[in-house]
């Protein structure tokens, strides 16, 4: 499945840019493209960051605590 239509960046080759230590959706940008176009994946992108256990909102939770 396609996570970014605009590149063609498949949710796999965002995963395994997760896994090479992509940490946010501009960093997954950067080594992709995937989220650099219209951006409407950058939800997406988001959620696969947080599904691996990192991300923003990750961050953002340890930031407080
Ligand atoms: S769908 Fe990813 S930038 Fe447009």
């Amino acid at each position: 499945m396609f996570a970014c239509i605009c590149f063609g960046v498949t949710e796999d080759e965002v995963k395994a840019e997760i896994a090479l230590g992509a940490r946010t959706e501009e960093e997954i940008g950067e080594r992709c493209g995937a989220g650099t176009g219209c951006g409407t994946c950058l939800d997406r992108i988001g959620a696969l960051l947080r599904a691996a256990g990192t991300g923003r909102d990750k961050m953002h939770v340890e930031a407080a605590a």
